[in-house]
């Protein structure tokens, strides 16, 4: 339970809602045998313990009898008004004949400051929460991390001593808020932030693993890529990602783009001959959280005609370590899609059913008038016959017709 997973090591995190907040109060747990902490810019008092009250105490600081600036000697203590931080040290309490009385090491620094705190998931189950400190205080500091659902359970947030600053929460509930508490604790007080986190709105998958880009014989234009579900993500049908997969000629600047559901995808638009890169990032199926980092590149040519060149065994780099924290190069290009070939697909597609609709009503209006034009002839045929019939049979003489 207490071991983080290994999908959230990147460094990368995302916050969903902040809320702030602070509380003060002294700090406990911290007596030690001979050591007093101090807040710089207050007054700091030190008594001899061995001598209360008692005047002819001399006061050491490191040993020697040298003593910051300022400081005051009243009953036997020895008072440092508005501290400084360099007033800290070992100092000492000696009778006139340079007994020593008692020993005292003091510390001085600041109260904690309120942590920030930022919180990734990398799968749908776990996430984790790193923070630091904004205020760097001198003093020994430890961090009380919990958090509490809608349905008020409360939970440790579980600290990992090998990753400081950092702690997770396993087998969550996807659908669920959490208000995780940190609260950095030190001597002087402490110091905690609030923060709401839920799975959809942090979840970010790592990038996909084993991308593999090859030229398709005889398809001078055409990349094969496929790549798999990052190890981080436990497939499950529930819990599906889709894909994003970006292209250039390697001497080209701007990246084209494609999305699919699928774990391969079909290049149609590469330049033939020049060296391509590839990488995949992916995204829940649903669109929940973020879009993960892109995956290390791979590298391919598409062959010119049926012969492949010899620069195409240079297809895959698969199994990098993910470049996660690299800096990437290339904008951030999620919205632009300049020139999606499944745009171009769906367009060439609504093109040829309005050609169709268009010669389907052409044909329609042909035939329909094609017909209106056959049947006054006809109609008029068959009422010449009823009329000639009608006079025939009128022109009759009576006795005929009885
Ligand atoms: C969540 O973390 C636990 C413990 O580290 C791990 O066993 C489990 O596989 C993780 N869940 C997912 C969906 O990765
Ligand atoms: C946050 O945690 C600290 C330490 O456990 C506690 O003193 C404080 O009251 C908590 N704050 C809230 C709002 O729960």
């Amino acid at each position: 339970m207490c071991t983080p997973t290994p999908g959230l090591r990147s460094v990368m995190v995302l916050l969903a809602a902040a809320l702030v907040s602070t509380s003060v109060t002294s700090g406990e747990g911290w007596r030690e045998e001979g050591v007093q902490y101090g807040q710089v810019g207050a007054d700091v008092v030190l008594s001899c313990a061995g001598a209360p009250g008692r005047s002819g105490v001399e006061w050491w600081r490191d040993g020697a009898a040298a003593l910051p600036e300022g400081c005051i000697l009243r009953d036997g203590d020895l008072l440092l008004p508005q501290a400084e931080l360099a007033a800290g040290g070992d100092y000492s309490c000696h009778d006139g004949t340079g007994q020593l009385l008692c020993s005292v090491s003091l510390r001085l620094g600041y109260l904690p400051g309120i942590p920030s705190v930022t919180c990734r998931a990398s799968d749908y189950e776990n996430f984790s929460c790193s923070w630091t400190p904004s205020v760097e205080t001198f003093l020994p500091t430890r961090y009380i991390t919990t958090y509490r659902t809608q349905t008020s359970q409360v939970g440790p947030c579980v600290q990992d001593p090998g990753r400081p600053h950092t702690c997770s929460v396993h087998k969550c509930e996807f659908w669920s808020s959490y208000r995780l508490n940190v609260t950095e604790v030190n001597p002087l007080g402490s110091s905690f932030r609030l923060l709401d986190v839920t799975m959809q709105a942090i979840i970010k998958p790592d990038p996909p693993e084993g991308l593999v880009v090859e030229p398709v014989p005889s398809a001078p234009r055409r990349l094969r890529v496929r790549w798999q579900y990052p190890a981080s993500w436990p497939k499950q049908p529930h819990f599906q990602l889709k894909f994003r997969l970006q292209y250039r000629p390697v001497a080209h600047g701007s990246w084209s783009m494609v999305e699919t559901v699928n774990l391969s995808e079909v290049i149609t638009d590469a330049f033939s001959g020049l060296e391509h890169v590839v990488q995949v990032g992916a995204k829940d199926f649903l669109d929940a959280g973020n879009w993960s980092e892109w995956s290390a590149e791979a590298r391919a040519t598409p062959g010119p005609g049926l012969t492949v060149t010899p620069g195409d065994e240079a297809i895959t780099n698969a199994g990098l370590e993910s470049p996660a924290e690299m800096p990437s190069l290339a904008p951030n290009p999620e919205p632009i899609d300049r020139s999606d070939p499944m745009e171009k697909v769906a367009i060439l597609i609504s093109l040829g059913i309005f050609s169709f609709f268009i010669l389907a009503l052409v044909l329609g209006i042909t035939i329909a008038v094609w017909l209106r034009l056959r049947k006054p002839s006809k109609d008029e045929t068959k009422k010449h016959d009823f009329l000639a019939a009608a006079v025939h049979m009128r022109a009759l003489p009576k006795p005929q017709i009885l």
